[in-house]
């Protein structure tokens, strides 16, 4: 049964904490339930906007529109053999509640992606990832509905358009198709699977702790890690990583480096001729971070990070990234694009 809602308070919506109020609200708990919505007067009279678990997500402004928040959960294993286990699971999941119930299960995927806020369609929509691993490598397909045909398509990997923090999703297919499923594949660990450690600071955790590899320890590593530069989000409220790391080509770097010696860089592997920059370097070097105006700032322990610090609006944001933007193009001539989504 949907319930709609009339003027409602997003505040709690996001992991931003803004204040923004929407004409229309609704939740909807499975496929059929979207199916009915797609019928109502208030999906045909309304703009909509699909919301998961608001992790990436900034509100700009109050809305005329009808939020649609996506509660769909369940989780079911396809198939299971020695070796794979294929699990298809519902939209509205919680995705790290997911990593951490597979790697209870010793079934390895991507683990390395712990501790990141999202669900499960979101993390489709925007092919998250972390530590060497993308939500790209271990989706098998992606199915939902469009919103014009009422049908219910499943798409396979090779068609997702999958590319970092990008999809199919967040461009042709925006406006209309909702992620309701995913499915995985994830392998059964063994000793024999290849944990990817490549990054400087796992490599360092894991030497430090003497712990035997496998697993459940490189997940408590990049927890560890991930909760030393990340603000508790209970009492500082972000969207984590705002920006996108930016892509340049390998020339433009040499020519950076004859400045800024110690610019970071990391190898893209399907692209040789380009490497992403850390936007985090850049911002911090461009003298942001520990920055504050009013009620946003830059998170202390990670220049990646806006934070809103009580009370601010989603404008202070904009313009707190606005300046940011501004100061790195000048000083770097390298274009920083929000990885958070405005709206
Ligand atoms: N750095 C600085 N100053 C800072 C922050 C970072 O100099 O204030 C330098 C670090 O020293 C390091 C480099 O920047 O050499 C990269 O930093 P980090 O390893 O923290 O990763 P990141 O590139 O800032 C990306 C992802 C994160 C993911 C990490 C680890 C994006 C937009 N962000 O951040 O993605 O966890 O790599 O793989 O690509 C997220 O938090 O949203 C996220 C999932």
């Amino acid at each position: 049964m949907l319930n709609f809602q009339e003027n409602t308070d997003l505040i709690r919506y996001t992991t931003f904490w803004v204040q923004a109020k929407t004409k229309l609200f609704v939740e909807i708990n499975s496929e059929s339930d979207f199916l009915d919505l797609l019928e109502t007067w208030e999906w045909k009279n309304n703009q909509h906007l699909f919301l998961g678990t608001g992790a990436n997500i900034l509100f700009t402004k109050d809305f005329d529109w009808l939020v649609v928040k996506i509660n769909i959960l369940w989780k079911n294993i396809v198939e299971k053999n020695d070796n794979n286990v294929v699990v298809e699971v519902g939209a509205g999941e919680d995705r790290n509640n997911f990593v951490e119930r597979t790697i209870d299960q010793w079934w390895a995927w991507i683990e390395n992606m712990i501790s990141i806020p999202s669900s499960v369609g979101a993390a489709a929509f925007g092919n998250i990832g972390a530590y060497g691993m993308e939500a790209k490598d271990r989706i098998v397909s992606v199915s939902g509905i469009n919103t014009t045909t009422k049908e219910t398509t499943t798409i396979s990997n090779s068609d997702c358009s999958f590319w970092y923090r990008e999809s199919v999703f967040k461009q042709q297919f925006k406006d209309n198709f909702l992620i309701t499923r995913v499915r995985f594949n994830l392998d059964v660990y063994t000793p024999d699977y290849i944990l990817n450690t490549n990054y400087k600071d796992v490599q360092q955790y894991i030497a430090d702790s003497r712990k035997e590899i496998n697993i459940k320890t490189v997940s408590q590593a990049i927890s560890e890690i991930r909760e030393s530069k990340l603000p508790d989000r209970k009492t500082l409220w972000t969207a984590g990583s705002f920006f996108k790391n930016p892509i340049v080509s390998k020339e433009r770097v040499a020519l950076l480096r004859t400045n800024f010696v110690h610019l970071v860089s990391f190898d893209i592997p399907d692209d040789p001729a380009y490497v992403k920059l850390s936007a985090g370097q850049l911002i911090e070097l461009a003298g942001f971070k520990w920055y504050k105006k009013g009620n946003v700032g830059v998170y202390d322990k990670h220049a990646l990070i806006l934070v809103n610090h009580g009370w601010a609006t989603g404008k202070e944001i904009v313009d707190l990234a606005g300046e940011i933007q501004d100061s790195v193009q000048e000083m770097f001539w390298v274009s920083l694009s929000p990885e958070v989504i405005y709206v």
